[in-house]
């Protein structure tokens, strides 16, 4: 039998407060004020170029994702998987995590059945910050407090409308300039080099 994934459009109920109270916020986004230089410019640039890749559970989902971004008039650096034929995601994660970590695109996309093994791979990238996403309020979030440079998406688990509106919403998000955001993304950065002291060890 063949799943079909439901089309969630799931907004939690603290959803619109919540979006009032960040979209005053966004408004005050200051630009010259942010000190790191690859967030500075996540939080300012308009997204031309993109990675995405997949594995074979995600082929038929990555081809229309890849479409709907072209209509955009994104370029898209398509790392594969090209086939509906099995394959292993970790080799994905990692070529899409790459060209993430060498700049040549700003952001990336990565999709298998669940999600799951695609955002444990990416993860493990140093620099990457994979957000894993089901809902328009997480990829919202995702970017604007956890400045994630990588969606990952369950092509088993969401619909290929919602996988077009979180892609949209990721793509068009800044990351939020403010000191909280950008010191607890500096803690996650710390975590990677080993040099992390959580408070509660001060
Ligand atoms: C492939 O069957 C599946 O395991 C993979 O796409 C993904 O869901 C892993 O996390």
């Amino acid at each position: 039998t063949v799943y079909t994934p439901p089309i969630l459009k799931w907004h939690p109920p603290i959803c619109a407060p919540l979006r009032q109270r960040e979209n005053a916020q966004s408004e005050k986004i200051n630009p010259k004020t942010n000190n790191h230089h690859a967030r500075k410019e996540s939080s300012t640039m308009k997204i031309t170029k993109i990675t995405v890749g997949c594995d074979h559970a995600a082929y038929e989902l990555k081809k229309k994702v890849v479409a709907h971004l072209e209509e955009r008039g994104i370029e898209v650096i398509d790392v594969g998987t090209h086939s509906a034929d099995s394959c292993d995601y970790p080799n994905f994660a990692h070529a899409v995590c790459k060209n993430v970590q060498d700049g040549v695109t700003e952001l990336g996309i990565l999709i298998c059945g669940t999600g799951i093994g695609m955002s444990m791979c990416a993860n493990k990238h140093k620099g990457i910050r994979a957000g894993l996403c089901g809902d328009v309020f997480s990829a919202e979030m995702t970017r604007k407090h956890n400045d994630a440079n990588v969606l990952c998406m369950g092509a088993r688990v969401i619909s290929f409308e919602l996988a077009c509106e979180l892609t949209d919403i990721f793509l068009n998000t800044p990351a939020l300039d403010e000191e909280r955001h950008r010191r607890r993304v500096k803690m996650i950065e710390d975590l990677e080099k080993g040099g992390f002291t959580p408070e509660t060890a001060k």
